[in-house]
């Protein structure tokens, strides 16, 4: 409820901020009146995160004063407004934080962000903050400052602001949900243009990740297994033969061009959105596709059931199938953990993969107690699975070999 809560506020938001040039109208924040009866003659609605900043440009001195308000906070979180003067990325932000220190006290101070693993030490950024202070009250966190910005240098900037959680005393990485991934734009201290360019492209990129989550847990991460528990437990069924094979190739080969798409669709997320924590997920991704590539191709190699090699192929063909579900497994909960931080669809992929395992485990039981019957019964039949070659009585090549060469293709 509350994830939905939030989307839809997101999306009104977004058509708000594409629909109204958020330069003038009627806004909240030209009605806030501050404690310390300060007068900001700019305002701005941030359309993300319950924010507001106001400020007074001074032409003369280049300076500008500035009251960062930001709205539903709690004495454990960390706040930041900054200005990125050299691109739209948080790498390179200049920061201004407030937050609660281990004496309990508002700290506000400032902190320029040089890599993405910050956890916002303080520093002089790239241009002169003479003054900066913070105060706390009503779950709303406000930053006061003064900035100077460099003569000759443009009264234009990219915008960031955010808030996470304080862990002990230490910043930690801001949450990664619509909201907190939109809250960047462009600004003007002079003219008092501002742009909500993350709000009105965030929606689009989020899209992009469901789209992307949605077809790679289909494919790799419930069609695959489900391909693999196909060959394995129907083909101990003598009437599934070989309807088991074209039923596993279709499922797999399906799965592939589905896991394909999405597999795409990562990459170019990827290189959307260069530098958040997906190091593994991406290295994960990529391993699993060529394995999966490799998987297809051997298929044309396969030699027939009877040839000497083929036992090598089974070997081959099991262990790399496995892994790639295996690592499916893996890097759908990496993937689901950058793009849910709510668990929500973890724990949904969760039920799917319990309801799985405990299907394999029935029918591998069910498996088992099949083929020790018809040993009891054939003395000749001593492999489980290979049990239907009716010419040479199903001792065909090794364990799981697949015996049955009618399905040949
Ligand atoms: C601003 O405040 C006045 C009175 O305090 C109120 O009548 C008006 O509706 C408010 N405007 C906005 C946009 O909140
Ligand atoms: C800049 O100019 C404004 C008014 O023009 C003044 O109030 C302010 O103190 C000046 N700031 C500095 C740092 O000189
Ligand atoms: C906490 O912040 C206050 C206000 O900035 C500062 O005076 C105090 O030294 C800080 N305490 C610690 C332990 O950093």
């Amino acid at each position: 409820m509350d994830k939905f809560f939030k989307i839809v506020m997101f999306a009104f938001f977004l058509i708000i901020s594409l629909f109204t040039p958020s330069s003038y109208g009627q806004r909240s924040c030209s009605n806030y009146t501050f404690t310390n009866n300060n007068i900001y003659t700019t305002c701005n609605d941030l359309p993300v995160l319950n924010s507001f900043l106001h400020w007074n440009y001074h032409q003369t001195n280049r300076t500008i004063d500035i009251a960062y308000r930001h709205t539903s906070i709690t004495p454990s979180n960390w706040v930041v407004w900054s200005l990125n003067p050299n691109a739209r990325a948080m790498v390179g932000a200049q920061c201004l934080v407030a937050l609660h220190n281990s004496s309990g006290l508002v700290h506000a101070y400032t902190s320029p962000i040089s890599n993405y693993e910050t956890t916002l030490q303080e520093g002089p950024l790239s241009f002169r903050v003479p003054r900066i202070a913070a105060e706390f009250s009503g779950g709303q966190m406000t930053i006061y400052a003064t900035i100077e910005l460099p003569s000759g240098s443009s009264t234009s900037f990219t915008q960031v602001w955010q808030h996470g959680d304080l862990s002990g005393n230490t910043p930690v990485i801001h949450p990664r949900d619509a909201g907190h991934l939109a809250s960047f734009g462009t600004i003007d201290f002079a003219s008092g243009l501002t742009v909500d360019t993350g709000a009105a492209t965030g929606g689009s990129r989020n899209r992009k990740r469901n789209v992307h989550g949605v077809l790679n847990v289909v494919s790799w991460g419930i069609l695959m297994p489900i391909g693999a528990m196909l060959a394995r437990y129907l083909k101990v069924f003598k009437s599934a033969n070989p309807a088991w094979f074209y039923l596993h190739v279709a499922c797999q080969v399906s799965a592939y061009i589905v896991g394909v798409a999405g597999w795409g669709t990562g990459l170019k997320l990827g290189s959307d959105s260069p530098g958040i924590e997906q190091t593994t997920h991406r290295n994960i991704g990529i391993t699993m596709f060529t394995l999966a590539t490799l998987q297809v191709f051997a298929l044309l190699l396969r030699p027939k059931p009877d040839h000497k090699y083929r036992m090598y192929w089974n070997m081959y063909h099991y262990a790399i199938g496995y892994s790639v579900i295996i690592l499916s497994i893996i890097n759908i909960f990496e993937g689901l953990d950058i793009l849910d931080p709510e668990k929500k669809w973890k724990n949904a992929y969760i039920g799917v993969l319990i309801f799985l395992g405990a299907t394999a485990l029935v029918l591998e039981a069910f498996t088992w107690f099949v083929v020790l019957k018809r040993k009891g019964n054939s003395a000749s039949d001593k492999y489980p699975h290979s049990v239907a070659n009716g010419t040479n009585g199903g001792v065909a090549n090794g364990i799981n070999g697949g015996g049955s060469n009618g399905y040949d293709v």
